[in-house]
């Protein structure tokens, strides 16, 4: 049996700013993934440089760090088959430009330091990083997903 994956993801600022929230939201619901976190919250620059942490030194990091602290994202804990690869491949490349038409990049970003969402590239990654942003109790896996039901019908018994 295939096991389910969590993945964090983040609305950055640009996307909160300009009204797409609800828009990249229902694009993750459509694709019956689950998500069983969501908040909006201020980055500091303390949570910026541990979740950017590898970026520490590139010549890019400062305006990283100036453009994720400049106004609330949405962070979401996102749970389904394959949900890293899935949501990656929804999100699109780092760059709009060379991210592939109907991504979420594509779709709503034009500049690789504006470009609206953040997902986690492993298991791994998104494990560090959704420990970062929730405490076990802001997680919600036990709620029957209706969507799965169907979408995941092949892969386990429900
Ligand atoms: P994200 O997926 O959140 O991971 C790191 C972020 O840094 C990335 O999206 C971009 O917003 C930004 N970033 C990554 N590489 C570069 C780069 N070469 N120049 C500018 N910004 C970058």
């Amino acid at each position: 049996m295939r096991e389910e994956e969590r993945t964090f993801v983040a609305l950055k600022p640009d996307a909160v700013k300009r009204g797409l929230m609800g828009k990249i939201i229902e694009r993750f619901e459509n694709k019956g993934l689950k998500i069983i976190g969501m908040k909006m919250l201020q980055v500091t620059n303390e949570i910026a440089e541990k979740h950017y942490e590898e970026h520490i030194g590139k010549p890019f990091y400062p305006s990283l760090v100036k453009y994720i602290t400049s106004g609330p994202i949405v962070a979401m804990v996102i749970q389904g088959f394959d949900a890293v690869a899935a949501v990656r491949q929804m999100v699109g490349a780092t760059n709009p430009l060379n991210a592939d038409v109907g991504t979420i990049r594509a779709d709503f970003a034009q500049v690789m330091q504006y470009n609206v969402i953040h997902a986690s590239d492993s298991v791994e990654s998104g494990k560090r990083e959704i420990g970062i942003y929730f405490k076990p109790e802001e997680i919600f896996d036990s709620w029957e997903s209706q969507v799965e039901k169907i979408v995941y019908e092949q892969e386990r018994e429900f």
